[in-house]
């Protein structure tokens, strides 16, 4: 099979998928139940870009998932499911069962008239309707698009309406730590905005009050009553598209990320099996939200693929207690675990008393993922988590990559902290110098850029092909551009520091500030608004805003106050500012540009170091920000 064993194997894989990827994808490939066999295995380009992978090849992704398993597994538990309390009882869903689940709601799919290539909006919680959801999509070859459900309304309603979808599926409410939160009362919000949803489907989770509106709502568990549980699967092309992804850039509007079935499949299987030396019987607990990429490929399609049993948690680290994610670790016996670093920090931040009650015995294997690992925190999880046993895989990868790219193999590659290490064999990375140069050699810092496609590359952002070219693919020539920095040591080991465009990674989540900007600039007495990140503790980033009020406010905490407020109602919670301060003019160019490499180095306090502004419109504005600015 497709494991790799030890380091030796590592580097004989690695040369031969760059020697021949065709036949090394191939062999990956073989593994896996297909229809028809591909024709072709590779095409493409990265100047239109266009990438095909198994040309020609048909299945179904979860024929792989589920019936794949069903001959010699029925019975082993594919999901376990932990709820927000820890009173409620927690699920066991074995391959069998989900099965069957995932076909009788893709039956209710079917009877609300859902069908190959319409795209259907998934806004929920972490409960296991979520995966059946997902995966009843895919099973009738209808495009997933999940959303975060600490999303608010308007960008629920902006996702909803960049892919058309004509179905949305949530549940009445959802449950986050002490919070409840009214999912059903966003989605109403959010779809006055769109033309096209004619379905919602809605899942009873809390039992809060909610509005069905008549012809258009109607309730999960009533629709299942009308249909069977035997559901074929529908065939697809490699290239049919299986999800589109949300995820934020410079401007505005976030980019649907675009992944298709054939590759997306063979390369999330591969590094799951391979990046966390999965065996049989681990007991494997990713932490991220479904809502993101890291839920799509390592909580949901990675592990179903090996036939996995996958841990799905509904709550937050921190409810009832700090101590949570490690007293559900010893309830299901968890070997491989995978979090991520804010989660790490900010537990760290609520000291080892709520880590000592547990015994941690069952772990194995633990992952960081989304953001770089500082080596604090790195050693505090190693030590304290790990008991110094765990090989710890600090995984680099994007939304737009659609599986690890850059990452240790659990206890066969030296891990160093805060490095991902080495590719994965497959994947190619270059550092580019400002002018699109390569910078060969150890002991060197970059642009980080791939120059060869791997299966699960973003093909398309959609309907926006223009877009996913200028993004990703025209800043440097012929190369994939990661927008990240990167550093490569004496041993060729790769550290990633960090976003070198207007987005910020906050608690792990990637954020355009253009679209916190426009957040802001929703209350009234906003008239425009610069944000840009500065380096939090537990966060890893936090979001200092800069903003020009029409009147001056009476009271300024209390203005402070509802932008807070409006960017959590129109945006979510998560984009909510650290600090605002109030301005009455931003540093720009005479052509209007805003420099915001100078509130940014004033946000970081490194106001010594400001740069050249004498190019600004008016150099005076500056020393004010300095002088007002929030420590
Ligand atoms: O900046 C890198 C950071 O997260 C970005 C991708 O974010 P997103 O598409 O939301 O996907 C996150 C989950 C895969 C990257 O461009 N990032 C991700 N993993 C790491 C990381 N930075 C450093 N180390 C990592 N392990």
């Amino acid at each position: 099979m497709y494991d790799i064993t030890n380091f030796n194997e590592y580097q004989a894989e690695y040369k031969k998928s760059v020697e021949n990827p065709e036949l090394f994808w191939a062999e990956k490939a073989a593994q896996f139940s297909w229809k028809e066999k591909w024709n072709e295995v590779l095409k493409w380009n990265f100047s239109e870009p266009k990438v095909e992978w198994f040309i020609g090849g048909k299945l179904n992704i979860t024929e792989n998932c589920l019936d794949r398993h069903l001959k010699n597994n029925p019975n082993k538990t594919a999901i376990i499911w932990e709820p927000n309390n820890p009173n409620e009882q927690s699920q066991t869903i074995s391959y069998k069962e989900l099965h069957e689940r995932v076909c009788r709601f893709a039956n209710v799919l079917k009877k609300n008239g859902a069908k190959k290539g319409d795209r259907i909006c998934i806004y929920m919680p972490m409960v296991p309707e979520l995966a059946v959801a997902v995966l009843a999509c895919a099973r009738i070859g209808a495009i997933h698009s999940v959303v975060f459900g600490g999303f608010s309304f308007h960008s629920l309603a902006d996702r909803i309406n960049d892919a058309d979808c004509n179905m949305v599926i949530t549940a009445d409410g959802a449950y986050r730590g002490a919070k409840e939160i009214l999912l059903k009362a966003v989605v109403d919000e959010a779809v006055i905005h769109c033309n096209t949803v004619n379905r919602v489907i809605v899942l009873h989770r809390t039992g809060c009050e909610i509005n069905m509106q008549p012809n258009r709502d109607v309730w999960w568990h009533e629709e299942e009553k009308n249909v069977n549980s035997n559901c074929d699967a529908e065939i697809m092309d490699s290239e049919d598209i299986l999800f589109i992804l949300y995820t934020s850039g410079s401007t505005g509007k976030p980019k649907g990320v675009v992944h298709t079935c054939g590759g997306y499949m063979v390369y999330t299987a591969y590094t799951f099996k391979n990046v966390f030396q999965y065996k049989a019987d681990d007991i494997y607990w990713c932490t991220a939200d479904v809502g993101w990429i890291t839920g799509h490929s390592y909580l949901i399609y990675g592990p179903l693929l090996n036939g996995a049993t996958t841990v799905m948690f509904e709550g937050i680290p921190t409810f009832p207690d700090a101590g949570r994610f490690w007293k559900v670790i010893d309830k299901h016996n968890v070997s491989i675990f995978y979090t991520a670093p804010t989660a790490i920090r900010s537990l760290e931040a609520c000291g080892l008393n709520y880590v000592a009650p547990y015994k941690l015995s069952s772990l194995r294997i633990l992952g960081t993922v989304g953001e770089p690992i500082n080596e604090e925190a790195w050693h505090w999880y190693n030590k304290n988590i790990g008991k110094e046993k765990c090989p710890i895989v600090d995984t680099w990868w994007q939304t737009e990559t659609g599986g690890i790219m850059i990452s240790p193999l659990a206890g066969i590659t030296k891990t160093k902290p805060s490095y991902a290490t080495l590719p994965l064999p497959g994947v190619q990375p270059v550092l580019l110098d400002e002018s699109g140069n390569e910078i060969t050699g150890n002991n060197a810092e970059g642009r980080l850029c791939i120059k060869f496609p791997w299966p699960s590359i973003i093909r398309t952002t959609f309907k926006n092909h223009d877009r996913c070219r200028e993004t990703y693919f025209s800043v440097f020539k012929n190369y994939y551009f990661t927008g990240d920095g990167c550093k490569r040591d004496g041993n060729g080991y790769y550290r990633i520091t960090g976003r070198v465009d207007d987005v910020i990674k906050v608690s792990g989540h990637l954020l355009g500030t253009a679209e916190i900007e426009n957040a802001i600039n929703q209350h009234k007495n906003i008239v425009e608004s610069a944000v840009v990140g500065f380096p939090h503790d537990i966060k890893g980033w936090g979001i200092y805003a800069y903003v020009i009020t029409e009147n001056k406010p009476e009271n300024t905490e209390e203005l402070k106050k509802e932008i807070v407020a409006t960017v959590t109602k129109y945006m979510g919670a998560i984009a909510k500012p650290d600090k605002i301060q109030i301005v009455s003019g931003l540093p720009k160019t005479r052509s209007g540009k805003i420099m915001r490499r100078i509130l940014r180095k004033i946000a970081e306090n490194e106001i010594g170091n400001l740069g050249d502004t004498s190019t600004l419109l008016d150099p005076t504005v500056v020393d004010e920000i300095i002088k007002n600015r929030i420590n």
